[in-house]
């Protein structure tokens, strides 16, 4: 799969793990940064991330700051995105299959390396239900964006 990933300072330690996992695993990764550790800002890495769905160059996204709130909350007010901080397996896997989640956020000073691969790897391996009350619920999502 073709995943763009980005984080700030607060999330580049494990974004860095997480990449090399990623790319262990046979996926094709667009990381958008941050490539070191010194403080950047969360938007501009959602902006990264969330632009590469958009324009169809990456399937699925990963963003991570320090708690992964900032870099959740950017990234919804991209039109399409549907981004969630999800620090436990159940909610990585349903928020795809009942809510169509496009992009996981983690919190890099929130969980370890171990944990954020079993959500990754829960993240990619799910896939949208496609059930009628779930596409009802996404159509007045949808309405809530556009309203804006
Ligand atoms: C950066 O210090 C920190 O505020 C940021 O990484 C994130 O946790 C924001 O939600």
């Amino acid at each position: 799969m073709i995943i763009a990933i980005g984080s700030d300072h607060g999330g580049y330690a494990l974004k860095v793990l997480v990449v090399e996992q990623l790319r262990a695993e046979g996926h094709q990764v667009i990381d958008g940064g941050a490539f070191n550790a010194e403080r950047s800002d969360y938007p501009d890495f959602a902006r990264f991330v969330g632009e590469a769905l958009q324009q169809g160059r990456a399937e699925r996204g990963i963003l991570l700051c320090g708690s992964g709130v900032g870099a959740c909350v950017a990234a919804n007010k991209m039109r399409g995105i549907r981004a969630c901080v999800c620090h436990d397996t159940y909610s990585a896997r349903q928020g795809v299959e009942h809510d169509d989640m496009n992009v996981l956020v983690l919190g890099g000073r929130v969980i370890g390396c171990e944990l954020a691969f079993e959500l990754v790897r829960a993240f990619l391996s799910a896939r949208f239900n496609g059930g009628e009350r779930y596409i009802a619920r996404l159509k007045k999502v949808e309405a809530l964006e556009l309203e804006r």
